[in-house]
């Protein structure tokens, strides 16, 4: 586990982030917020998405429950498969230090009773005292925010002084491994409510400052442990699944720690809607189900394991939070780490708890059959994700030179002009 009070930081503080150092204890401010009996006033949204807001109590940031509450009434179906995932996906997920991938724990799926829809102007902020939930909701555990110790420290680096007070508060940060951001913030959207991110550079500047964050090659390793149990394990295509930068209170103690959410756009084999994102691509429960004849379901039902798998290398060289060759040390370590776990979720199979042989003798046929095909899709994700990432990459070079050609030529257009 990667460790450190968020007391110690290698450089002093100043006095602003003295100031914000967190009471590292989470079960006083919830003693606090009961003895108050005002849930309801310190709910607010620290969240925000497309297809939803996430309401959370401002006293207790590092604990406590989210409310995550649709826009629109008619979601419920992908809310419900967004709580089937957060379930199955934990299965998967392996607890040794901060740098592997933990998922909120799910806990219950709230709506209002057939007679009390909403209407147009019906207020979608949950009435958590009176158990009311206009809107469907779903209730999971907080990921515990960020030190606030983070927040000044990343607004005096990342933010440019005329963007400072519009700067959203930061709770999580979004680990964008496979993107280059710009190392200043100029600007933000109106109504800005994202996460906001940390590429490679950002990452290790903070990495200079704050002890104990876990090293980028450990996160470059954890993302690809988890996007492999995301494939394999749960059998989707992972499309738009965040990860983040938290963090984890043990006895009071705060770790730094990586988590993964966001994973309601899910389009289940019962016939979804075309514009739902992140597809189930295998079966349910892929590798339990090796007698089957096809393992491939939903969007991907007509392709063999292989070209869903290459398929799959288009959706993932899109996404910014995966390492790609810019930086080949992290991109291995990912790449090794996606093989490693394929290997180690068949292995899961081929050794049930129940006894070695029990699957095996059940499923002998479809292992025999599926295990080197799985091995075989595997590798073909990473290739064809290899060279889509080299191709990007190159299109992106090519770009940059284009640009800066234009911009000395513009240069010498203007030094002619005067
Ligand atoms: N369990 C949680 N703990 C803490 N913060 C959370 C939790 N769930 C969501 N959030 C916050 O709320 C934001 C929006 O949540 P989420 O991504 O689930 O919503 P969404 O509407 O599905 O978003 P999108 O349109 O991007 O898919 C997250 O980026 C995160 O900052
Ligand atoms: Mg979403």
């Amino acid at each position: 586990m990667s460790t450190v009070p968020s007391s110690s930081l290698t450089e002093e503080p100043n006095q602003s982030e003295k100031s914000y150092s967190p009471a590292l204890n989470p079960e006083d401010s919830e003693e606090e917020l009961n003895a108050s009996e005002q849930l309801n006033d310190s709910l607010e949204v620290i969240g925000e998405g497309s297809f939803s807001r996430v309401y959370g109590h401002t006293h207790s940031p590092w604990g406590g429950q989210v409310y995550k509450v649709c826009k629109n009434p008619d979601d419920v179906r992908r809310l419900l498969h967004e709580s089937k995932l957060y379930d199955e996906l934990r299965m998967f997920i392996i607890d040794r230090n901060g740098a592997d991938f933990l998922c909120p724990f799910f806990r219950v799926l709230l709506k209002p009773p057939i007679d009390q829809q909403p209407h147009e102007g019906t207020d979608p902020k949950p009435d958590v005292d009176n158990h009311i939930f206009p809107y469907p909701t779903i209730q999971l555990d907080r990921i515990p925010a960020l030190t606030f110790a983070l927040e000044p420290l990343y607004k005096r680096l990342f933010v440019s002084e005329g963007a400072q007070s519009r700067v959203p508060r930061i709770h999580l940060l979004r680990l964008c491994l496979g993107c280059d951001l710009p190392m200043q913030i100029t600007d933000f959207p109106q109504g800005f409510t994202s996460d906001l991110s940390v590429d490679y550079s950002r990452y290790t500047k903070l990495e200079e400052i704050f002890v104990g964050l876990p090293p980028i090659g450990h996160i470059a390793h954890g993302m690809g442990t988890l996007l492999a149990s995301m494939h394999w394990g749960v059998g989707i295509d992972a499309l738009n699944v965040k990860l983040v930068l938290g963090s984890r209170i043990i006895q009071n103690q705060f770790f730094w720690q990586c988590w993964v959410l966001n994973l309601d756009q899910v389009n289940g084999s019962d016939g979804g809607t075309a514009d739902l994102q992140c597809e189930r691509w295998l079966v349910y429960r892929p590798l339990e189900y090796l007698r089957f004849d096809k393992l491939t379901d939903g969007a991907y039902r007509d392709e063999d394991l292989v070209s869903g798998a290459m398929r799959l290398a288009h959706v993932i060289s899109g996404q910014d939070y995966y390492p790609n060759p810019h930086y080949p040390e992290l991109y291995e370590q990912f790449k090794t780490a996606y093989m490693a776990q394929v290997g180690v979720l068949i292995n899961g199979v081929n050794n049930t708890s129940a006894g070695p042989d029990l699957f095996l003798s059940e499923n002998r046929a479809g292992a025999t059959k599926w295990v080197p095909k799985i091995y075989e899709a595997a590798g073909a994700f990473i290739k064809e994700l290899d060279s889509l990432n080299t191709e990007k990459r190159r299109r992106r070079d090519e770009r940059a030179q284009e640009e800066r050609a234009a911009r000395v030529g513009e240069q010498w257009r203007r030094a002619g002009q005067e």
